[in-house]
């Protein structure tokens, strides 16, 4: 380590997705190596609107490993963090930066601790798959600094060590978690089963729902299904396989009807084996219920799906609408039954690719008001409008998989100290 003394800081930057199960991940087949029960896939968000970006900086200065996330100092010390850590370290290689001077040997970063700083583009309180974005983001920044030599998919099983559904961000449009054989989960890994121009037209607009309930987290929730749910082990035996090789025909061969059906059941399932589950678990709310019906009635009136529905555990609704044409239409619906509470701009209430409102003819407070009923609305004189019940929503499409950000204005930690900005 020829810069040993000096006061150098070494950083790289990245930026990584979230994602969305088409077919849910529930429950574990070991809880320390975070192994599934069953194969999961799922579509990567655009990182434009909701990612993770994560600087990780190495000093010899540095008296120990920290990490700061949304810019407060958070511990460490949780088993997860760790293993990730240690995984990484393990693969860690040479590195010479010549301009710097930095010549850090292999085995040098044993002893070298990291600064980590990373900062999600979108509330995390709003239970968004954030710490998806945020372990991959981890793995992969680490992976660069370190120059670990490993491809994407050895690095999904480092972000799986994280949380088992940021395996799935390693990879940009539609990825499937492979459930693995090996007894130390080395092939427990995610593969992209198709790119994020593969199938472009696909519009995903998310509902924010509004809820004062603390949720289960996704880690005992699951636990306790994997406990007492006996729909939950017939579910990752008899249902999820066929699925899955549906769910990749269906992907393969860009079949909306089959994918949305198929989207839509296994989402229902995932809260059934919830609700079967002893205590039974909430995710959803009244207004996800809303969401399914305004759904499910309008594919049954148009005879063949224009949008799925998926939740996962919380009740945000995340609609995928065939083309932007039926997301424009969709996004009309919401807007009736969900308008923004009086007094807010529209502007704020959709957020992500704003330019959806122009294609739905909603411009205004104005517009909104005037929207009326859908054509598949039965009685017309019965339907109630709940404003205030979504918070915001947000309009985004398929994105690709983690990057490297190269320029160091992007970073969130100074090269000169190692400390946030
Ligand atoms: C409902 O990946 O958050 O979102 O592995 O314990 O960290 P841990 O759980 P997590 O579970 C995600 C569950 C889900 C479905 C899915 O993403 O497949």
């Amino acid at each position: 380590m020829a810069a040993e003394q000096g006061q150098w800081v070494l950083m790289a930057t990245a930026r990584s997705p979230t994602n969305i199960a088409v077919i849910k991940y529930w429950g574990k087949r070991d809880e320390a190596l975070i192994l599934p029960i069953n194969e999961s896939i799922s579509i990567t968000l655009d990182p434009e609107h909701l990612s993770a970006t994560t600087t990780v900086a190495v000093s010899p200065s540095f008296d120990r490993d920290r990490m700061w996330l949304n810019g407060k100092e958070i511990s460490l010390d949780g088993g997860r963090f760790q293993s990730c850590l240690r995984e990484i370290r393990r693969r860690a290689e040479d590195v010479e930066d010549e301009k710097k001077g930095i010549h850090i040997r292999k085995e040098d970063w044993e002893r070298l601790n990291v600064h980590i700083a990373s900062y999600n583009n979108f509330p995390t309180a709003a239970g968004l798959a954030s710490s998806a974005a945020g372990f991959a983001c981890l793995a992969f920044s680490l992976a660069k600094l370190m120059n670990v030599k490993e491809d994407c998919g050895e690095l999904s099983a480092i972000a799986r060590r994280g949380s088992g559904s940021a395996c799935r961000s390693l990879f940009g449009g539609f990825v499937k978690w492979t459930m693995g054989n090996a007894a130390d989960g080395s092939d427990s890994i995610a593969v992209q089963l198709a790119s994020e121009t593969h199938w472009d037209d696909l519009v995903v607009i998310i509902a924010v729902v509004s809820s004062r309930q603390k949720e289960t987290s996704s880690t005992s929730g699951m636990r306790e299904s994997v406990e007492t749910s006996s729909l939950l082990h017939y579910r990752a035996k008899e249902v999820v396989p066929s699925r899955i090789l549906q769910m990749e025909n269906a992907i393969s061969c860009r079949d909306f009807a089959t994918f949305a059906k198929l989207t839509c059941a296994d989402s229902n399932q995932f809260h059934a084996v919830c609700l079967d589950t002893s205590p039974p678990i909430f995710y959803m709310n009244d207004t996800s219920h809303r969401i399914i019906n305004l759904v499910e009635k309008w594919n049954q009136f148009e005879g063949a799906p224009q949008v799925a529905y998926t939740f996962d555990a919380g009740p945000n609704a995340v609609l995928i609408a065939k083309n932007r044409k039926t997301a424009s239409l969709l996004l009309q619906r919401l807007l009736f039954y969900f308008p923004p509470p009086s007094g807010s701009e529209l502007t704020s209430y959709l957020l992500g690719d704003k330019s959806i409102l122009q294609e739905s003819g909603v411009q205004s407070m104005k517009d909104v008001e005037a929207l009326q009923p859908p054509l598949e609305t039965k009685d017309k004189t019965m339907v109630q409008r709940y404003a205030g019940d979504v918070s915001y929503f947000i309009c985004t499409k398929i994105g690709r998989g983690p990057t490297l950000l190269a320029d160091e204005g992007q970073a969130l930690l100074s090269s000169e100290t190692g400390l946030p900005k």
